[in-house]
């Protein structure tokens, strides 16, 4: 090793400040990976990288090196365009289960590489296995086999890919040091490209119920990624979403699902269909399937039409093990004993519906993990909820808790009174859809 690349040398230069090489980096990365580093030398590099920030070469070097800590996806046997979105995530977030198969269905294949929920709320990964028998615990030469065969498949992040990230993300979730951008966009785009996608559509989230609380960080974490996805070939659009109240109106595992098979059949909540063909949209310009954002939103709504799109959720969940028969049968998935409607106190309007609030009262029913190593219980949350503006009679449903505990039905019931607020005026929701960078 030479002496520059002593790890004490290489986070003294960032902790003053210095930008590194690419040597310096890959050697941190390299020391992630193969355990050359020790976990206190990892550690303070990260906060020195949190205090004095990466340069944008320094950002792209540092992606670059993630992304080859493990196995790349060989994709060249797929032949349609591939697309990928990613989302910071948010609460009822469902939007990949049916905007993955509705673009597949519109010809471009789909590789989603996803991860479980490391928020208040299940993740994509943890929505998926709330159907009987689906397993997101595919090999990438079995993910690979099934994209060529089907165009479709959402599986979770393997120990092949990206694994200094792994490594590098549990450090940072311990030291104080998630919120930095350059890091951020090292660890999505990393795990993203690795998967082997030939674009990606960004949906970065602000707000209550966001990792990214304020929409000025979220447009900065936004132009970062678009930046150092174009830098390493990888053309990325990003769409600016609000995350004041949830999506949609299902909070919980199989809740989402089922409110997700209602999107694919035309019946989804307005809010969340927005969001769904404003990405979706992205998805099928930059893979070159469509010309104008208007011809994309034509195919993605000729596929929910014409059964196009449910017919490619039922193939996926068919292909990863799953009870395909929840598609036509939602009382297949799992069920809670208690499905117990909340009371408007009061006539009036929907004032206010908090995404944090909603989030914890999910999280208290299980539906989310407070540690790592928790387990979820895909059954609880809540549906039916009500949307900011909406008017409601004295004793309507401002929403179903379905819950599997009474002491937990109770203290969730609680914070849902306080997260959804009815008065005299209509609440405005705020913008859904901001700007596209990219
Ligand atoms: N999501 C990730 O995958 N990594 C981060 O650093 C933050 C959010």
């Amino acid at each position: 090793m030479s002496p520059a690349l002593f790890p004490q040398h290489v986070i003294a230069k960032k902790r003053d400040g210095g930008a590194l090489t690419r040597e310096e980096i890959e050697s941190f990365v390299r020391g992630a990976t193969d355990g050359s580093w020790a976990d206190y030398q990892l550690s303070a590099m990260l906060m020195a990288i949190f205090l004095r920030g990466l340069t944008a070469a320094e950002t792209v070097d540092y992606t670059r090196a993630m992304m080859h800590s493990g196995r790349v996806a060989d994709l060249s046997g797929v032949k349609r365009p591939k697309a990928d979105k990613h989302s910071t995530g948010g609460v009822g977030d469902n939007i990949s289960l049916h905007l993955a198969p509705m673009v597949a269905a519109c010809g471009v294949a789909v590789p989603m590489i996803s991860g479980r929920g490391l928020g208040h709320t299940g993740g994509t990964l943890d929505k998926l296995e709330s159907i009987p028998g689906f397993s997101v615990n595919l090999p990438l030469a079995g993910y690979q086999a099934q994209l060529e065969r089907i165009g479709l498949c959402l599986i979770g992040q393997t120990a092949e890919l990206a694994p200094a990230d792994k490594k590098l993300y549990a450090l940072r979730d311990v030291t104080g040091t998630v919120e930095c951008i350059p890091l951020i966009c090292g660890s999505i785009l990393s795990k993203k490209l690795a998967e082997g996608t030939d674009v990606l559509v960004g949906d970065v989230k602000y707000g209550r119920g966001a990792f990214m609380k304020d929409q000025a960080k979220a447009r900065e974490l936004a132009s970062a990624l678009v930046a150092v996805a174009a830098a390493m070939g990888t053309p990325m659009r990003a769409v600016l979403t609000a995350m004041e109240e949830p999506l949609g109106r299902a909070v919980g595992n199989a809740l989402e699902v089922a409110e997700s098979i209602a999107c694919l059949r035309g019946e989804g909540p307005a809010d969340t269909m927005a969001v769904t063909f404003a990405l979706g949209e992205q998805m099928l310009l930059l893979a070159k399937v469509a010309q104008t954002a208007a011809e994309a939103r034509a195919q993605l709504e000729a596929v929910i039409a014409d059964g196009g799109a449910l017919r490619k959720f039922r193939e996926m969940v068919a292909a990863q093990g799953g009870d395909a028969r929840v598609v036509d049968e939602p009382g297949r998935l799992p069920q809670a004993k208690m499905q117990v409607p909340l009371a408007a106190p009061r006539a009036g309007f929907v004032e206010d519906v908090d995404a944090l609030g909603v989030a914890l009262a999910a999280l208290r029913l299980g539906a989310g993990r407070a540690k790592a190593e928790d387990r979820i219980d895909p059954a609880v949350g809540v549906n039916g909820l009500v949307k900011i503006g909406e008017r409601i009679a004295t004793g309507a449903p401002l929403c179903v808790i379905h819950a599997n505990d009474e002491q937990a039905l109770a203290e969730a019931a609680v914070l849902l009174a306080k997260a959804i607020t009815v008065g005299d005026v209509p609440g405005v929701a705020p913008r859904l859809i901001g700007e596209i960078i990219g």
